[in-house]
């Protein structure tokens, strides 16, 4: 072959390599943009919400899916199970840990103390297994009862006023989650039912809510409630004891309230703790459950663990602008 011919011969196969290589970079362009286009079809993808960084979904394609079958049930076919403390509750603040309805008793002026002494030894001893990922939950049950047992107990021997629980409240340092008057008015309006599910203090938990004025008549509280003498002095507890791992029966001890609403076969689940997973258990003829978890505290630890039980993990997150933004989906 003479050089011209060579010469040919090389043009001609570095415009094939070349027309490759193009052929190859518009097929990767085309097939990005494609791709990018289906993703953003996906409704969690559409939502700003779900791109801060405290947003974490092990398995993002089933919540798509339970999103949309929340948003095609429409208002009619929901219904709300949440945590209180904790949940709807911040759990800190500039810094500064919020307290649970407990704490605004425990710090409050009416406990002496001493007793105040004695509770924060109960809660330094009960609230690392509360929330320590390596013992299971039935392991951490008795530890629950023997806490509440000697919390109350304490309490109790303190003669509570009724009457001072709303000035106790108003001087606390409790805070809801940014978001919450959207959150609790736009159920509201819609008629969404919420069931406030609480290991707190019902008395407590009332007057908090009732002060926010977002206590609604769309909404159910069941918690610990007290129980005062005749003359508004506490004398013991009404009902049977919740604490954080007992919440699988509330279903079925408040039976009469979901047969009621035995068509909202929706749920939107909040919690904090990884006994609220189980505060739906036994409600009848459920469809579609959204879990969404609020993970506060030893983070690292329990990452993990919150994942695999929680559909949508919010960590560290002081607000109300995921589950508000679903509700804005579907409402
Ligand atoms: P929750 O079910 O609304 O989250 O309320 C239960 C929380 O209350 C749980 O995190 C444990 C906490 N708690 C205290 O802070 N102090 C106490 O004395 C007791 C018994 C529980
Ligand atoms: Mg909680």
């Amino acid at each position: 072959m003479d050089r011209s011919a060579v010469a040919k011969v090389g043009a001609v196969a570095s415009a094939g390599v070349c027309a490759l290589f193009g052929g190859v970079v518009l097929a990767q362009y085309i097939f990005t943009k494609k791709k990018r286009a289906a993703r953003k079809t996906k409704i969690i993808d559409m939502m700003p919400q779900f791109e801060k960084s405290t947003v974490h979904i092990r398995n993002p394609e089933y919540v798509e899916e339970i999103i949309c079958s929340l948003i095609k049930g429409g208002a009619s076919k929901l219904q709300i199970i949440t945590d209180f403390d904790r949940t709807l509750s911040r759990f800190s603040n500039n810094g500064q840990r919020c307290p649970t309805c407990h704490n605004i008793i425990d710090n409050c002026k009416l406990v002496t103390d001493d007793c105040k002494k004695q509770l924060l030894k109960l809660k330094e001893k009960y609230y690392p297994i509360e929330i320590d990922p390596h013992l299971p939950m039935e392991e951490k049950f008795h530890f629950m009862v023997e806490w509440y047992f000697k919390s109350h107990t304490l309490l109790v021997e303190q003669r509570l006023q009724k009457d001072k629980l709303p000035e106790v409240v108003r001087e606390s340092e409790v805070c809801l989650r940014d978001g919450y008057e959207q959150f609790f008015d736009r159920l509201h309006q819609h008629d969404v039912p919420v069931f406030i599910f609480s290991a707190g203090l019902g008395d407590v938990l009332e007057e908090i809510i009732r002060q926010a004025g977002v206590y609604h008549p769309n909404i159910k509280v069941v918690s610990n409630f007290m129980d005062f003498d005749e003359s508004g002095i506490l004398k013991g507890f009404k009902g049977d004891l919740i604490h954080v791992y007992n919440k699988h029966d509330g279903a079925l001890k408040n039976s009469d309230y979901f047969k009621q609403l035995k068509d909202n076969c929706n749920i939107i689940l909040l919690g904090d703790s990884l006994g609220d997973l189980n505060m739906a258990d036994g409600v009848p003829n459920v469809e579609s459950i959204l879990k969404i978890g609020y993970l506060n505290d030893e983070v690292d630890d329990q990452l993990e663990k919150y994942l695999d039980s929680y559909d949508i993990v919010l960590v560290r997150d002081e607000t109300l602008e995921v589950p508000n933004s679903i509700l804005q989906k579907i409402l």
